[in-house]
């Protein structure tokens, strides 16, 4: 049986992972805010607490995680743009290269960070903003998200996904984490009922929220996105790296139902021949 951190452990979909977790007989850290049942107590919107946490769980388990699910996020608020995303990025990246060493010791281990079908469905997102907070620069991200106004909100969410999903990406496919046998994936929900749900849909944005279409006609339960997310920790994601699952209940395939699969842009090529000189010529599978 595994140790797993789990942030966002006591509420929605963090609280149905951990359960499911717990069920199937492993050791679960779950984090969450002060205030909160979790086993670690930390507010993931402030630099201290963000290593408090880290700190907490590479004490508890002794230099070896088994994996990590980030499911701790706030929702789109009008005025708590810096927090959407010291939460939804900082409170991801910084935790992962913190415990990135521990999930190395596994030698077998999965990450699955919730990500969100807004990624591709809000439009406004600035590019640059995104690129800040790759780079970890929430303060000027927040500022150009600002300039958004109205939609600064959902800018600020969206932006917050769509940069954490990159850096899984650009991060989980490098030798330090894919060639160390740790498999980084996301999970981009759509509307699921939760606590993050219930508030949107009570709030003065509810209309807008209800009004988005879901073709299956019903919104997603956290039980049914913690069953993907145990599939994307179990041996069956051993071949998965980098990939994003969209569960959404067809809304994304709705919207942008051609504009993906996309085929690969010529300005790409320069960057595979190159990968493919290096190509090993005996049939090994090439590493890079
Ligand atoms: P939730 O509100 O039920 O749970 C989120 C948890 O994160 C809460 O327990 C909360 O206390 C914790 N959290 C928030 N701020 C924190 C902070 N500063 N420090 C520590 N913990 C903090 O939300 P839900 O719906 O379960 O969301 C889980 C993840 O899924 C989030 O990342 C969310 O953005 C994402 N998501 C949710 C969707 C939905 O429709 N519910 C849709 C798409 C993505």
């Amino acid at each position: 049986m595994g140790t797993y951190a789990v942030t966002g452990a006591a509420s929605g979909m963090g609280a149905a992972v951990a359960a499911s977790l717990t069920e199937a007989g492993h050791t679960v850290l779950g984090i969450d805010r002060p205030g909160t049942d979790a086993d670690i107590a930390a507010d993931l919107s402030t630099a201290d607490g963000r290593a408090a946490a880290a700190s907490a769980v590479l004490e508890r388990c002794s230099g070896r995680l088994d994996g990590a699910v980030l499911a701790a996020g706030l929702g789109p608020k009008r005025g708590q743009e810096q927090t959407i995303l010291d939460v939804n990025v900082l409170g991801v990246t910084e935790l992962l290269t913190a415990w990135r060493p521990a999930l190395a010791s596994a030698s077998n281990a999965k990450v699955v960070v919730f990500g969100s079908n807004s990624t591709t469905s809000t439009p406004l997102v600035p590019h640059r903003a995104v690129r800040r907070l790759i780079a970890g620069d929430t303060e000027a991200a927040a500022r150009q998200i600002r300039r958004r106004g109205q939609v600064s909100a959902p800018a600020a969410y969206a932006a917050s996904k769509v940069a954490v999903t990159q850096w899984c990406r650009l991060h989980g496919t490098r030798p330090d984490w894919a060639g160390a046998g740790i498999r980084v994936n996301v999970l981009a929900p759509g509307p699921v009922m939760t606590p993050l749900l219930q508030s949107q849909l009570n709030s003065a944005q509810g209309k807008n929220v209800r009004s988005f279409p879901v073709p299956v006609r019903e919104y997603g339960t956290p039980e049914q996105l913690a069953a993907w997310v145990m599939l994307m920790l179990s041996d069956s994601a051993d071949f998965m790296c980098g990939s994003v699952i969209t569960v959404d209940g067809g809304t994304e395939a709705l919207l942008r139902s051609r504009d993906w699969p996309k085929p690969l842009p010529l300005r790409s090529m320069p960057k595979l021949l190159w990968r493919m000189y290096r190509a090993p010529k005996d049939g090994q599978v090439a590493q890079y």
